[in-house]
């Protein structure tokens, strides 16, 4: 056995993890030596089960319950690393080297182990310019990336950013280090040449969600913003990011509170949910994660730190807040006096991966494919 046939396969967390054991028979298959690090999101959703890996592999299985050391040993022993699949959120904390992992696998990378990330993901995130950054950081640091394929996605969309086949990642890996060229090998030129294909759909159901995310801010006091979105007409659903889900009784109890315009009880409030249990909710199996992009809903962030700016900027996902910045394919709105508190060059980055400004939430309602006038009640 060669040792490049010593492999070292970190699983993300994408959907596309349930497709790791047909993966790891081809890879078995071709002569290959397995062993598996999974980060955490394909073990808590269960997309992969630890025993049937190890079952699979016939080797101990990494995961985050396990030293940094111990998946350093791993990944330095093998002479091929693969993150397949490849989350968005993964691949932007390598090229950041943001976290433990992430860093032990940059250093096996600048000691000449042979890298492929398979990425994997829905169409908008793909195509988000955060993610496309990223994966051109990948390469130009050496990675070798396979795919994504084009095709239909789980959540109905139709383009770039399923996961390429599991037999095909295999021969494209065998290929590449024999020196002989694979179709696989070409599917990121053609990925990255028109990621996303379209443009951010105009929503036409009069609902904006409100992303209530900042990474290090106090709680803001929210209920002039509550009042005014009430005033608006348009009806506010609310996203709590985890370090403020202990607010989340007082966040209803404010939208709870009857509101009168033109002397009218406005309803827009009573019909408002607050999405706050984000990646574990048993009950909703984390589909918030698709529908919500899907539900082309304006993203309206108004509150915006500097520390919850350079995760967008870096394409960062992890909480349903980051990944529907990434996966949202309605416009993203924020305030322009938000902005004006950001540095100017981050300002004008976010500017420029597509963040939309108003100069007060009543605009919001302008942004709609059909908008209503302010003050008009939701029909
Ligand atoms: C049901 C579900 C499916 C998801 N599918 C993907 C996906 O295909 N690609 C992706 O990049 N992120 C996907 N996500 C989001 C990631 O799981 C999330 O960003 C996570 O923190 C990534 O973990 P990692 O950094 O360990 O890869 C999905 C989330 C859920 C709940």
């Amino acid at each position: 056995m060669s040792e490049n046939d010593k492999i070292a396969l970190i699983v993300t967390g994408s959907i596309a993890a349930i497709k790791t054991l047909p993966l790891i028979d081809e890879l078995r298959g071709a002569g290959r030596d397995v062993s598996v690090i999974l980060t955490r999101a394909p073990q808590e959703w269960d997309w992969v089960k630890v025993d049937e890996l190890k079952d699979a592999t016939g080797n101990p299985v990494l995961t985050e319950d396990d030293s940094t050391a111990a998946k350093e040993k791993t990944i330095l022993a093998a002479g091929t690393v693969l993150v397949v699949p490849a989350s968005a959120d993964f691949i932007s904390q390598f090229v950041h080297e943001s976290t433990p992992l992430a860093c032990a696998l940059l250093s096996a990378l600048r000691k000449g182990r042979d890298f492929f990330f398979a990425p994997a993901m829905n169409v908008w995130m793909w195509g988000h310019p955060a993610t496309q950054r990223n994966c051109a950081a990948a390469e130009g640091a050496g990675v070798k990336i396979i795919g994504p394929a084009c095709g239909h996605m789980a959540c109905g969309d139709e383009g770039y950013g399923r996961m390429a086949d599991v037999k095909e990642i295999a021969e494209a890996i065998a290929a590449s280090q024999e020196g002989r060229p694979h179709q696989a090998l070409s599917y990121y030129d053609d990925a990255k040449k028109d990621p996303r294909g379209v443009i951010p759909v105009r929503p036409d159901d009069g609902r904006v969600l409100v992303v209530l995310a900042g990474e290090t801010m106090p709680w803001p006091s929210v209920k002039e913003l509550v009042n005014d979105l009430s005033r608006t007409g348009i009806a506010a659903d609310y996203v709590l990011d985890p370090n403020w889900t202990k607010h989340k009784d007082e966040l209803e109890a404010l939208i709870n509170e009857k509101c009168m315009v033109n002397g009218q009880e406005c309803q827009t409030r009573e019909e408002s949910v607050v999405y706050y249990k984000h990646f574990q909710d048993p009950d909703l199996e984390g589909m918030e994660h698709i529908k919500i992009p899907e539900s082309k809903r304006l993203l309206f962030f108004p509150f915006i730190d500097d520390e919850l700016a350079v995760r967008m900027l870096q394409g960062r996902g992890g909480t349903l807040c980051l990944d529907m910045y990434l996966a949202s394919k309605a416009p993203i709105v924020t305030t322009a006096e938000c902005l004006r508190h950001l540095a100017p060059f981050t300002a004008a980055s976010l500017r420029k991966d597509g963040m939309e400004t108003i100069d007060h939430v009543g605009r919001l309602v302008c942004l709609n494919a059909h908008p209503r006038s302010p003050g008009s009640q939701p029909h």
